[in-house]
């Protein structure tokens, strides 16, 4: 696991963002991993930002997302198909055919999951996979309890989730309690991660997380058996690590080729 701690959330964001503009850059047709949530809005708009001033050009990408809401229309102005078109897919010159996110109303849902878990290995699979996490830990949906094994699925959310998430829905009555959720298994075949955390709310998960035992008690502590997973923090987020000095000295001592920045 690569530990990196900024001072501020947008800072970690625009190194995020400059992380997925080279991967772009190496290899223009990748394949990338999108998360919904407040963590990501602001490397989106760095994307966004990257594609305007810079000519960053996302037209040959590939996107799989990690999550949907079963039962919510696509068009609902909460689902996760209408906070990506609006924080992102919208504002870049990316192809909607190009463009996959769970699909929450699937008449059969085990074979749409069987399908998206196909289309990612006919994809090549992800190059870049970004994630959150949630204050119990979770990994996309993938809640305490979850096979760290498991494929893309429905799964219950957890009243912590609900709780959280309750303030995107103005009537709080059309909040599913279900997801379909990229399994944790699928999410460890990408070939890099970058989780993003900020604020003191998520310093107890991010703990467990980085200096906890592997367990499906915190489903992202399953991120420390990845090969490439980087995780991107403010000071809030990183304020409980023991080992803080140290992830920060490390980072501060990269050699320069192996710098984003
Ligand atoms: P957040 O959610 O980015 O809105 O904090 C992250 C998550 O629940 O995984």
């Amino acid at each position: 696991m690569e530990v990196v701690i900024k001072k501020r959330k947008t800072e970690a964001s625009i190194l995020g963002a400059k992380i997925i503009a080279k991967q772009i850059k190496l290899k223009y047709d990748s394949v990338l991993g999108f998360a919904t949530g407040s963590s990501p809005l602001l490397l989106y708009n760095e994307l966004v930002r990257m594609h305007r001033e810079e000519k960053l050009s996302f037209n040959k990408i590939t996107t799989f997302n990690l999550d949907e809401y079963v039962g919510l229309d696509p068009n609902h102005k909460s689902s996760y198909h209408s906070e990506m078109n609006t924080n992102l897919f919208s504002r870049i010159n990316i192809s909607q055919n190009s463009i996959n996110l769970p699909n929450g109303c699937a008449p059969n849902i085990p074979l749409f999951c069987q399908e998206y878990e196909n289309s990612i290995k006919t994809a090549g699979g992800i190059d870049i996979q970004l994630l959150g996490i949630g204050k119990d830990g979770h990994l996309a949906f993938n809640e305490p309890g979850s096979s760290l094994a498991s494929r893309t699925r429905i799964k219950t959310l957890t009243k912590v989730t609900i709780e959280a998430n309750r303030k995107y829905f103005s009537d709080v009555e059309q909040m599913p309690t279900h997801v379909l959720t990229m399994g944790i298994g699928t999410i460890m075949e990408a070939k890099q991660t970058i989780l993003l955390a900020f604020g003191e709310n998520k310093a107890d998960a991010v703990k467990k997380m980085i200096e906890g035992p592997v367990s499906t008690s915190c489903p992202a502590s399953i991120l420390q058996f990845h090969e490439h997973a980087i995780i991107l923090l403010d000071e809030g987020a990183a304020s409980k690590l023991a080992r803080k000095e140290h992830y920060i000295e490390v980072y501060s001592n990269k050699p320069k080729w192996q710098q984003w920045e």
